[in-house]
Formats: structure tokens, C-alpha cells, sequence
């Protein structure tokens, strides 16, 4: 319903990094150089509540449905940004997904109510859209509830021409429980840990929305379908 085709800018790390690297390479910038500057997003496991039936509305507004009476409960939360590779090049026409819990911690899943709970039925629980010529995405939807066992967390999943190429999930900053998240601490690199940890931020000064800024960057490789169920694989802990 709601496109957002408002543009997002480079992120400020990103431009500082390129400033830098124009003043130590005399303004040339190979792409050997950028892509060693790029973080690949981490993968993580699918976890057990991607929909088991998809809504009917599958639109990037994941707070109204149509035909809906009410738009869905909690606050709302922007993400967008855009999805590169690892050479810092925008990919079009890629379908990135994103499924989440609602504010009571339920999924869109037929295992995915939270004991005691109801499920939202304003919440779209999941929303699609595809990138466009510049690599760009938006989601407009809500802050998710913490359920037993994890921290806030949004789920992501990235197609290329039909094929999974990356599933991941993606962070609040300053949530007391990303410290003991296990799927969050799994993640061994630093620097890939840190970039599915986005702060989110008021949207405007008179507006109690929240908005986060989070490119995604993938490889070339599909995804290996039960990897993705069970997670990549455990390796030593973080720092
Ligand atoms: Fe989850």
C-alpha cells in the first residue's frame, strides 16, 4: 500500500570510509579496495515460525492490512537501506522478506502464538518488497515483542531470481538481552555482529515512530536450504 520511495543515503560510516580512502589513494579507489571495506551480513538460522500460510496483504507496510480496521499495535519502526554486494554495488530486483513477531510475540505461524497470548490480527506479520535500481528497500512495520528464550529481533530473508541467497536476522541496539542471545552471540566475527545491530531512532521530532537505516550485503552463494533451518555452524565465541 505504502511504497516509501523516499531515497536513503549513504551511511555516514561509509562516507567517512570513502573519504578517507580518496585522501590515501589520490582519489582512486579500486574495487578490490571497497570490497575489503564491506562487511558480509551474517546468516542465521530461519528459526521456526517463517509463515506456514503467507497473508493475503504481502506488501512492505507490514502495520496496515487491507481492508484492515485498525492498523496493527505497538510502535511503529522503519527499516530500510539498500542490498550490495561485496563490492559496495546496489543489486536490483532482489525480494527481500522480512517476518517478525507482533506485540504480544506471535508469529504468522500455526506454532508461532506465544503461550497466553493472542496474535495481533491488525499486524501483517510479513511483508516483501523488491529492490529497486539503486539497491533500495523500506519496511514500515512495529517494534516486535521479546518472547522467552530471545532478544528483540527481526527476521530477513533475501531471493535472487527465486533463490534464497541469504537469512538473517536483525537487531535493536541497546536492548539489555542482545547479551545473552545465543543466536546473536553465535556470530564470531565482530565487525558481522556489530552490522545486524542497528539503532533505531525517532523519525522526526514530532513523530513517536522509530526509524533504522541497515544495508544488507550478500555473496554469490544460494543458500544451502538446511543450513539455513539449523543455523550456520557453531564456531568459538565472541570477544
Ligand atoms: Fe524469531
Amino acid at each position: 500500500m505504502n511504497t516509501f520511495t523516499q531515497p536513503f543515503h549513504i551511511p555516514q560510516s561509509r562516507r567517512t570510509l570513502l573519504r578517507s580512502l580518496l585522501l590515501t589513494t589520490g582519489g582512486i579507489i579500486t574495487s578490490d579496495i571497497y570490497a575489503e571495506a564491506l562487511t558480509l551480513t551474517p546468516r542465521a538460522t530461519e528459526g521456526p515460525y517463517y509463515p506456514d500460510h503467507l497473508p493475503l496483504d504481502q506488501d512492505n507496510d507490514l502495520t496496515q492490512i487491507i481492508g484492515g480496521k485498525a492498523p496493527a499495535s505497538g510502535i511503529v519502526m522503519e527499516i530500510g537501506g539498500r542490498l550490495l554486494n561485496v563490492d559496495g554495488k546496489p543489486i536490483n530486483d532482489a525480494v527481500i522478506e522480512l517476518w517478525q513477531a507482533d506485540i504480544n510475540g506471535c508469529y504468522i505461524h500455526s506454532q508461532g502464538t506465544q503461550r497466553g497470548k493472542e496474535r495481533d490480527p491488525q499486524f501483517q506479520g510479513f511483508g516483501k518488497i523488491t529492490t529497486n535500481a539503486t539497491g533500495e528497500y523500506r519496511f514500515r512495520t512495529i517494534q516486535p515483542a521479546i518472547y522467552t528464550g530471545r532478544t528483540r529481533h527481526y527476521h530477513f530473508a533475501v531471493l535472487q531470481n527465486g533463490k534464497r541467497m541469504l537469512t538473517t536476522q536483525l537487531y535493536v541496539a541497546g536492548e539489555p538481552q542482545n547479551e545473552k542471545d545465543g543466536i546473536l552471540r553465535s556470530i564470531c566475527d565482530e565487525a558481522q555482529r556489530l552490522s545486524v545491530i542497528r539503532e533505531f531512532k525517532p523519525k522526526s521530532t514530532d513523530s513517536q515512530d522509530l526509524l533504522a537505516t541497515w544495508d544488507i550485503v550478500i555473496g554469490m552463494t544460494p543458500e544451502d536450504p538446511e543450513q539455513r533451518r539449523k543455523g550456520p555452524p557453531p564456531g568459538p565465541r565472541p570477544r
